[in-house]
């Protein structure tokens, strides 16, 4: 018997830091799922998307019908940001073109599309953010990235006004890795210190998940820890933890980190209230203490 992907979470981009987080929180809660990676087949070619479903499971019905799709696919830019100022191509694709399209298609195939957005689409301390508030930082005054990321929202609340949007903020854990926020501020040789908000890898995927089987309404999530940390709080924990006993230098001001990077940076705190009232969330700081706990030390 085929099984029909009706009943799966459909993960998009498996090879990702994030989507590994996704898998690992659905297969520890025995949650029918199905990853592809480009590598396996396109599923960026919608047609190929459609007919390898099709064939591979039922292909009586619309495959499609009633399955969640998370789509952890997109163009982040590597080593950092900096690196989509110059491959805005491929960034706007990744970004902006696959998600919106992706969400026509979840709209024409009664999918549920899940898509993992960023809280970089803010900047400063004028307020906390809302999933309410317009973004303030993208292409006339943020970074090439975020205004992709500002725009595929709209696109996607256009195409698909049932979808959910996650906005994932700096995320951490107590895994040694490049993309892990507590292995990039141990290898800095300078520092900036900012107030934001954080979202614990595992936690953000938690979360996610908990949206999803507790049928929250549809909509924008700011999907982060609870509260807010300033860099020089996160390396004062993290000297506690005897992480390291370096000691770090900081950026006179905002200017000088500013005139050190191509990209600016977007420094802000987001509200976590529209998620508190759906889910319980840990606190930043609670989180953090966490991944340091377990974080190895050398
Ligand atoms: N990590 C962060 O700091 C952060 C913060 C906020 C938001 N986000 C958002 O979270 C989502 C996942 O990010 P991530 O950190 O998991 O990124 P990642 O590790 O680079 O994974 C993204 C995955 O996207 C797939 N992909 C599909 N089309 C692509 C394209 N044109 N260019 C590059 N990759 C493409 C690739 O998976 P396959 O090859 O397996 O298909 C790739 O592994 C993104 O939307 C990102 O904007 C990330």
């Amino acid at each position: 018997m085929r099984i029909s992907l009706s009943i799966m979470y459909i993960i998009l981009g498996k090879n990702g830091y994030i989507a590994e987080a996704i898998i690992k929180e659905l297969t520890s809660r025995n949650l029918h799922h199905i990853s592809f990676s480009r590598s396996d087949f396109d599923y960026t070619d919608f047609e190929k998307f459609s007919n390898y479903a099709h064939i591979h499971y039922n292909d009586l019905i619309n495959p499609f019908k009633n399955a969640t799709i998370i789509n952890c696919a997109g163009y982040i830019g590597k080593p950092n940001v900096d690196a989509c100022e110059s491959s805005k191509a491929d960034t706007i694709v990744g970004n902006v073109v696959f998600p919106s399209n992706l969400a026509a298609f979840c709209s024409q195939n009664y999918a549920t599309l899940v898509h993992i957005s960023s809280g970089c689409i803010y900047n400063g301390y004028s307020k906390h953010f809302t999933e309410e508030d317009p973004s303030n930082f993208d292409f006339q005054n943020g970074s090439f990235y975020s205004g992709t990321k500002a725009l595929a929202e709209q696109l996607i609340l256009k195409q698909d006004p049932n979808s959910y949007i996650f906005r994932l903020r700096i995320p951490f854990d107590e895994f040694k890795s490049p993309r892990n926020y507590i292995t990039k501020i141990l290898n800095y040789n300078k520092l900036l210190n900012a107030e934001n908000s954080f979202s614990h890898r595992a936690d953000f995927a938690k979360y996610t998940i908990d949206l999803l089987e507790s049928k929250a309404p549809k909509g924008i999530y700011n999907v982060t820890n609870k509260g807010s940390m300033t860099t020089e709080e996160a390396i004062e924990m993290i000297k506690d933890h005897k992480i390291t006993n370096k000691n770090f230098e900081f950026f006179d001001n905002l200017e000088t980190f500013t005139s050190e990077v191509v990209a600016p940076r977007s420094n802000c705190v987001l509200d976590t209230s529209k998620i508190e009232n759906q889910i319980k969330i840990r606190t930043v700081q609670e989180a953090f203490s966490d991944a340091l706990s377990k974080y190895p030390k050398n």
